[in-house]
């Protein structure tokens, strides 16, 4: 058994809050954005940044609910995560996940559930700059707006946007410089950043995402819903999905013709009046080479055995499915089953119905294949015994 080694990074999700000016029924972290709630997501790009400790900060009475997300985000990490109580504001919900920071983590990065859509990238940038020895770090975004200072309806200033930028989270700290800080809070900051600021510390900036926007009101949570649509309604379904199979479709018909002798269903038929055709005149097996290559969307057997080619003239039912096999395999494809239905009055078929199956199955390289027969109560090119028709269905599926 391997031991999983104590990370130097720990991530606390602070999902506390209640989210009012969302207006939902459930606490914000606990609302769906689509099948999965905000928390999931959030825990998504959280357990995709590299290895930590991974602290939830739940509302009280909703730690089970937020379990049961950390084990369905957190795959084979599930060892580094645990879920705590947060309090009546993020300050106090953040000091709850201090709490729980194992004693040998070096850095710790303070996430909103809220912004639940952050890609990894932002986490890495984070970490990165403490890697390089940062001891704060915010992830920003340019303000885009222009910006006015107001007093009640009036403008009273201009505000110069180059020298602001817009706080997102992840934000990232050496351990002591974030403990410290808040030892010594004695009011409430707006974020981390400001309460480690407040402290005396130097604080760097990254990059941040547009994509790591906190959802705060009905409109984010439309915009949020609105970008995962795409991606996890109709791709991540797809993609989780198993490779779905194909089925194909083919028919044939020859005339009986005065001379040599029946071959049909891969077999020899000794006394039986044979099929005319560039070949053998097999319906049953040029059926299944159409259903086959239909399948695998290959053409037809015109498009590989027409007849300006010579070696097919009089092959038999192993020639054709042996090289159509091969073909579809070159393609990346494997035969599933064959299902061959053929309309005759003679031959009688059913005491070689074991033995015709075994003799395609065996052509095809070991694809089952059944095989039947019926007569068309006299109906018909087949009931007037002018010749055989075969109709064949195939599946195959992805190598
Ligand atoms: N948060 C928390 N504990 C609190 C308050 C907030 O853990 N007592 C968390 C929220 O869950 C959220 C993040 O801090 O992930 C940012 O807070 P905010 O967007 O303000 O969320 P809420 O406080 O839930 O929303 P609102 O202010 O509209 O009630
Ligand atoms: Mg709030």
């Amino acid at each position: 058994m391997s031991i999983t080694p104590v990370p130097r990074i720990a991530i606390i999700v602070v999902a506390a809050g209640s989210g009012t000016r969302l207006g939902a029924t459930a606490p914000k972290a606990f609302v769906g954005i689509d099948r999965h709630t905000v928390l999931r997501h959030a825990l998504e790009g959280v357990f995709a940044a590299p290895s930590a400790q991974v602290i939830v900060v739940a509302p009280a009475g909703r730690e089970g609910d937020a379990l049961t997300e950390v084990l369905a985000a957190s795959g084979d990490r599930r060892d580094l995560a645990s879920v705590v109580v947060g309090g009546a504001t993020r300050q106090e919900s953040v000091a709850a996940g201090l709490a729980a920071v194992w004693p040998d983590v070096e850095f710790v990065l303070v996430h909103d559930a809220a912004r639940a859509l952050t890609p990894p990238d932002v986490f890495r940038r984070v970490l990165d700059a403490l890697a390089d020895g940062v001891p704060a770090v915010v992830p920003t975004l340019p303000v885009v707006d222009t910006l006015k200072q107001v007093s009640g309806s009036d403008v009273v200033a201009a505000v110069d946007r180059s020298q602001l930028a817009a706080a997102q989270t992840p934000q990232g700290f050496a351990r002591v410089v974030i403990d410290s800080a808040y030892a010594v809070a004695d009011r409430e900051y707006t974020d981390d950043a400001a309460l480690v600021a407040a402290a005396g510390r130097a604080v760097a900036i990254v990059p941040g995402d547009t994509r790591a926007f906190k959802i705060t009101t009905p409109d984010d949570l439309e915009r949020a819903r609105a970008l995962v649509a795409p991606s996890s309604a109709s791709h991540a379904a797809l993609e989780h999905l198993p490779p779905i199979p194909r089925v194909g479709i083919g028919t044939d018909v020859h005339a009986f013709s005065a001379t040599g002798t029946l071959w049909l269903a891969g077999l020899e038929w000794p006394g039986e009046p044979a099929l005319s055709g560039h070949s053998d005149g097999d319906v049953v097996a040029h059926a299944i080479v159409d259903a086959i290559l239909s399948a695998a969307g290959l053409g037809d057997i015109g498009t590989h055995f027409g007849t300006d080619r010579p070696e097919y003239s009089g092959a038999h039912a192993d020639a054709f499915l042996a090289r159509t096999a091969a073909l579809v395999g070159e393609a990346g494809w494997r035969i599933g089953n064959v299902a061959v239905q053929f309309q005759a009055t003679r031959p009688r078929f059913a005491g070689r119905r074991a033995e015709a199956e075994a003799a395609l199955s065996a052509a095809l390289g070991g694809a089952p294949v059944s095989v039947s027969a019926t007569t068309t109560d006299g109906l018909g090119f087949p009931g007037r015994g002018e010749g055989v028709a075969a109709f064949a269905t195939a599946l195959v599926f992805a190598a």
